[in-house]
């Protein structure tokens, strides 16, 4: 079990700042996850830990020890490539044996346990049937499997996985998010993997790095990020519909503190209206989660938070969940995820729950979380 950490990692392509300032530190054998939208920087960070691109600035250190200037062979780290990089003119099963076959380790393994290791991995990855095929002959989700199978076929001191699962089929991908899990955790591995999906990162991730352009914006568990998101892009990339956010004003009134967004007084938590109490600005961003938003039945008697009224305008049906698009007729709509079971249709009138505690409120100009910043 190695510990990577990364300190003031910059990486530029020319003109272009792929990462930037990248500090992070994961623990010993612990899955940590890369999330963040095309070109946000994931496989330029992988690659600088490979080895296989050159760092631009800052330190990337193992177990105490700066191995920018290590060759990547010599780093003891497996890769997936999110482009696969599988030799053409070798059979499905060469390409996952190559590791094992590498000069350094010829010695090591005899032809029956590259045999045993390499049928294991691929039946892992249903891909057992395939070892005698050539890369072209493959599918490609077939390929992207065959790209993974040959960096999980080792036993290195870290994984980088480079959008593993992308490729493959809902099914599939389902099941290798908790199944990649239980093979990491196994062998306790620490891993670096990336992904543009935020429920995979959830689902496999320990903790969770959120990069944007090159900047990480926020780390940690689900939970944390899920209850606090740090700036309106966290917000925006950990939930599908997006977080929703609202103009909003921070009203006084006497001793007690609200905020005023369309004509509508949302009530405030006392530690809220604490936090807030100190602000100069007094332009803010609320934002809450569309899973957030209880509905509730009328007539009815809330004794926190604050209620608002709307008309559905429509619901899309997502597997188990339904969203509802939802507008107050006051130029401020927003987006509830409810249950399947409710009976929800255009046209209804619903009342929603905005509950206090699920409040976040963000700095308009830095857009930043201001009940995170302590
Ligand atoms: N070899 C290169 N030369 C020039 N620019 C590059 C090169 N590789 C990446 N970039 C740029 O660096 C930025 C980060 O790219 P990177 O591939 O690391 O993003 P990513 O998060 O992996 O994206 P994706 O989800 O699409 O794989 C992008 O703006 C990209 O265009
Ligand atoms: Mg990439």
């Amino acid at each position: 079990m190695v510990e990577l950490e990364l300190r003031k990692v910059t990486k530029k392509y020319g003109d272009v700042v792929a990462v930037k300032d990248l500090s992070f530190k994961t623990r010993k054998g612990e899955m940590l996850v890369l999330l963040g939208p095309p070109g946000a920087g994931k496989s330029s960070t992988l690659k600088m830990i490979a080895g296989i691109e050159e760092v631009t600035a800052g330190e990337i250190v193992m177990d105490g020890q700066v191995i920018n200037h290590i060759d990547p062979a010599e780093r003891d780290v497996a890769m997936a490539f999110e482009t696969y990089a599988l030799y053409p003119h070798l059979s499905v099963f060469e390409n996952i044996a190559f590791p094992l076959r590498s000069p350094k380790r010829a010695h090591v393994f005899s032809e029956e346990v590259i045999k045993n290791k390499v049928v294991e991995v691929a039946q892992f990855l249903e891909i057992d049937m395939l070892l005698e095929r050539k890369p072209k002959e493959l599918s490609g989700g077939q390929r992207q499997r065959v790209s993974l199978a040959r960096c999980l076929v080792r036993e290195p001191k870290m994984f980088l996985l480079d959008e593993p699962i992308a490729h493959l089929d809902a099914k599939l991908r389902h099941r290798l998010r908790r199944d990649l899990k239980r093979w990491q955790r196994e062998r306790q591995t620490t891993t670096v993997y990336t992904t543009t999906d935020y429920l995979e990162a959830f689902s496999v991730g320990d903790r969770i790095a959120i990069l944007n352009r090159g900047i990480l914006q926020q780390i940690g568990t689900w939970e944390e990020i899920y209850n606090q998101p740090a700036d309106t892009f966290v917000g925006m990339i950990v939930s599908d519909p997006p977080m929703n956010y609202m103009n909003a004003r921070i009203v006084h009134e006497g001793e007690r503190l609200f905020l005023e967004a369309k004509g509508v007084l949302f009530r405030l938590s006392l530690p809220v209206q604490e936090k807030l109490r100190s602000m100069r600005e007094e332009e803010v961003i609320v934002g809450v989660f569309p899973s957030k938003i209880a509905l509730v039945e009328e007539p009815s008697v809330v004794s926190s938070g604050t209620v608002i009224d709307g008309v559905v305008k429509f619901v899309e049906l997502r597997g188990s969940r339904k969203i509802a698009f939802v507008s107050t007729g006051r130029d401020f709509n927003f987006t509830v995820q409810l249950g399947v079971e409710e009976n929800v249709r255009p046209g209804d009138q619903i009342r929603c729950l905005f509950g206090e505690e699920v409040l976040q409120v963000f700095d308009k100009q830095s857009r930043k979380n201001i009940l995170f910043l302590s």
